[in-house]
């Protein structure tokens, strides 16, 4: 099955067509884009959609005229695309601005059920989208926050530490799938069982990890995930899924005349319809690249075209790290590429801060991040709070040579500062 599949699946060329942005040149070269951990770039289809609905179907929801019916339609199709993006039912999915406001309005929603006592357990591998919404329920329920730590020599958490840190006080295990930072991928179905073993509800940030591996709710065994359609070519918008039972016992803030329903009970004021169809346009742009056409399976269409870009992935990452490896004056951080990870990939170079590195790169059109990324306990951890780090993302239109740009980018920057700091004056 697996080598059908891969064939199944559109080339690297064929995918790269789709984005126009692929076509920009800087001083130059064209760009490499390595940025997707902080946002993807987006095909046509995406913002043909968004334009297909602000010009032709734009309109509030719920009202007795075709506009609105057809808004109507549309987010109850989004609905049904983002339910076969995570394996969930429509009435699970509930979209918003973006991934930290959602997990805001769940935790105040979450909060009104727990007191001074319970606690809840985060990771040091953690956005902070995932740590400081549970702690600001530390000032308003007197609720106690436990960070589960990571081991900075691997990348990966410290399974006998979370095992110490979640106790029957536990209420929610709030963990991420995957580090935006270095690319941990977490076992999140094994931190879901110790979660369950103590009558503790599990959330799942799967901001990083949605982009490179077709989430299954089920599977996790979670009762909410959240996720960012802007980091898989999608517009700049956040979704949340909610096991419905789940959903329903939630006490939300809400105005009086509002749906008092799941999902729309948990979607305030009006919504970002172009985001949302512009969400779906993405799902279905992902499913056409395993050959999913209206009307057909998704669900196995996605699962095709993740496949696929998972098999590319490792492929690039283990040139990605062993390229930068090789250079003298690198340290690459986070998991190496036989262990559960993302292509995303993070290193300094001796002698020049990450923003410094990232100026420099992108004089030659390569695009990478620099910073901490809001993953600021774990930059920490790593010792790199004050000068970053140097963040190199593949996505799905990521080539080889691309690749290979970086690399020997990298390495002729290490060159350069050699030569200009050990010739003789
Ligand atoms: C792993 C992870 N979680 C959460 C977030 C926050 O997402 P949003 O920007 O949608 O609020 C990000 C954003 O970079 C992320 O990478």
């Amino acid at each position: 099955m697996s080598v059908m599949a891969f064939h199944s699946v559109a080339g690297v060329e064929t995918i790269r067509e789709h984005f126009p942005a692929l076509r920009r040149v800087h001083h130059g070269r064209p760009v490499a884009y390595f940025d997707g951990p902080g946002g993807t770039q987006v095909p046509h289809q995406v913002a043909d959609a968004m334009r297909d609905y602000l010009f032709h179907h734009n309109a509030n929801t719920h009202w007795r005229y075709p506009t609105s019916h057809e808004t109507d339609a549309a987010i109850a199709d989004a609905r049904q695309a983002a339910a076969d993006f995570l394996d969930a039912h429509p009435d699970e999915i509930v979209f918003g601005a973006n991934m930290t406001t959602l997990t805001f309005h769940l935790g105040r929603a979450l909060g009104r059920q727990w007191s001074a006592g319970d606690e809840i357990v985060v990771t040091e591998l953690d956005h902070h989208a995932n740590v400081d919404p549970w702690r600001a329920l530390t000032r308003d329920r007197g609720v106690l926050v436990r960070m589960a730590a990571m081991r900075p020599d691997t990348g990966e958490l410290d399974w006998d530490d979370l095992a110490r840190q979640i106790s029957p006080r536990t209420k929610l295990l709030a963990i991420g799938a995957a580090s935006n930072a270095i690319g941990t991928v977490n076992d999140v179905e094994r931190a879901a069982a110790l979660a369950r073993g103590v009558g503790a509800l599990v959330f799942v940030d799967a901001v990083h990890h949605a982009p490179h591996a077709l989430v299954d709710v089920g599977a996790l065994d979670c009762d909410f995930l959240a996720a960012s359609a802007y980091k898989f070519y999608g517009p700049h918008m956040g979704l949340l899924y909610g096991r419905r039972e789940r959903l329903a016992g939630l006490d939300l803030p809400k105005l009086e005349p509002a749906p008092a329903d799941p999902p729309e009970s948990l979607e305030t004021g009006t919504q970002n319809h172009e985001g949302i169809v512009g969400t779906a346009a993405a799902i279905d742009f992902l499913a056409s690249l395993g050959g999913y056409e209206r009307g057909g399976d998704r669900r196995a269409a996605l699962q095709r075209t993740y496949l696929a870009l998972h098999e590319r992935g490792q492929a690039l990452v283990e040139r990605l790290w062993d390229g930068l490896r090789a250079v003298p004056g690198v340290t690459l951080y986070g998991p190496a590429p036989h262990r559960p990870r993302t292509p995303t990939v993070s290193f300094s170079v001796a002698g020049f801060t990450a923003d410094q590195a990232a100026t420099a790169l992108a004089e030659q059109a390569i695009f990478v991040s620099s910073g901490d990324f809001y993953a600021t306990t774990l930059v920490r951890r790593l010792g790199r709070a004050q000068d970053g780090v140097v963040r190199a993302g593949c996505a799905c239109y990521t080539t080889e040579d691309e690749v290979e740009r970086l690399v020997q980018a990298v390495g002729a920057l290490v060159k350069q500062r050699r030569e200009r700091f050990d010739t003789p004056a």
